[in-house]
């Protein structure tokens, strides 16, 4: 009797799986434990509540060095995260006639919001250039910088290659702009402190390396920095006025909040802070080492991103010779069990960058819960796809 195979999971920067047993715990205990209405009423229920979204907040708060939890602002995910930043700069401190900088390598998260105001707003924007590694060259970025440049948005980790933004460099060379970094794929993996980087805002998502469930993230503000906020309503705060609060966290979060979602993103955080960053690290690239290395012996692969031992995550973008990405990535899944993402993973400037647009690459992105029989098998079935 044949035994079909374990599936394996590849597709990690979409979103990671599986989830620690304790972030299942966390979300099913309250689910299961109390009603869901933090800091609206003053029964043990609604205080319960808040109380697990204080500690998350808390436990974000340590994990970025945040200098106070208050500054730390739940969202649906980092996409809105981003779109409050960018957005909610306008008429504070950007505005018609501003210039912003950002990166080829950016998400559409943050491209299409600085595309609108380009275009409605008398925003222009500047794209700090990439190397032939896919890395962003920060060194470019003082000529870039105008009297004018009130916003500096840059991805720390690209979803497509893999490569990592120096922010702690930007940081130093950012002036007087408000530095926003999109941590999407860096946060629970890479070391962020928004102390020490000099960050402004740093936007984050849950249900990525932080190990949470979907529906979670948020953003940290440094103090003094005011934003419009996106969305206006309850926030179980002065209610007796009709204008939104102008604290944080308040301000930001109108609408009774995902206490599920926060519960499971504060379990994730406990967990890479138990486990260590920096074992974390270290697994994920034994990992992508070991697939890179496995892929440099096999013909007809062309791999993207940083070379030569450079630090990369473990995001890794590939094409096979003669074959479709999605062809590649169907069957990966249907013949060997295997996930992963094909196409342009949302983020269309890097493919250009890369001279892989339109069609895009196939990705491979290993979280901390691979193994190194899952790479052995990731190859295996590279090597007799490339090879039919
Ligand atoms: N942006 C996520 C990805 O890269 C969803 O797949």
């Amino acid at each position: 009797m044949s035994t079909k195979p374990a599936p394996i999971y590849a597709d990690n920067a979409a979103t990671s799986f599986p989830k620690p047993r304790e972030v299942i715990d966390a979300v099913s205990a309250v689910l299961g434990g109390m009603s869901l209405s933090p800091g609206r009423s003053a029964h043990r229920y609604s205080l319960e509540c808040s109380r697990v979204i204080f500690d998350t907040r808390e436990a974000l708060a340590d994990f970025f060095n945040c200098p106070d939890s208050s500054r730390i602002a739940f969202t649906c995910n980092v996409t809105e995260a981003l779109n409050v930043g960018i957005f909610g700069l306008l008429g504070e401190k950007l505005h018609p006639g501003d210039h912003v900088i950002t990166t080829a390598l950016e998400h559409n998260s943050v491209m299409r919001p600085l595309r609108y105001l380009e275009k409605t707003a008398d925003i222009s924007i500047s794209i700090l250039p990439v190397s032939g590694d896919g890395e962003v060259m920060v060194s470019e970025l003082p000529r870039l910088i105008r009297d004018n440049t009130r916003l500096i948005v840059v991805n720390h980790v690209s979803n497509v290659t893999g490569a990592v933004a120096d922010i702690e460099a930007i940081g130093r060379a950012k002036g007087d702009a408000v530095f926003l970094v999109d941590a999407a794929q860096s946060a629970g993996v890479f070391p962020i402190d928004v102390a020490r980087m000099n960050i402004d805002m740093l936007a984050f998502t849950g249900h990525k390396s932080l190990l949470g469930p979907t529906g979670s993230g948020g953003f940290y503000l440094r103090p003094g920095l005011g934003l419009r906020p996106l969305k206006m309503g309850g926030t179980g705060s002065n209610s007796e006025a009709e204008i939104q609060p102008d604290f944080m966290p308040d301000c930001y979060e109108a609408g009774t909040p995902n206490t599920l979602g926060i519960a499971g993103l504060g379990a994730g955080v406990g967990f890479v802070t138990r486990t260590g960053l920096a074992a974390i690290r270290a697994h994920e690239q034994r990992l992508c080492r070991l697939f890179l290395d496995g892929l440099e012996q096999m013909k007809g692969i062309t791999v993207y991103g940083p070379a030569g031992g450079r630090e990369r995550a473990a995001v890794i973008s590939l094409k096979v010779k003669g074959k479709s990405e999605s062809a590649v990535a169907q069957s990966l899944d249907r013949d060997f069990h295997i996930m992963v993402r094909a196409g342009l993973h949302c983020a269309p400037g890097a493919h250009r960058t890369m001279g892989t647009f339109a069609e895009g690459t196939v990705r491979f992105s290993f979280g901390y819960f691979n193994t190194e029989a899952d790479v052995a098998a990731c190859l295996t079935a590279l090597a007799i796809i490339s090879k039919n």
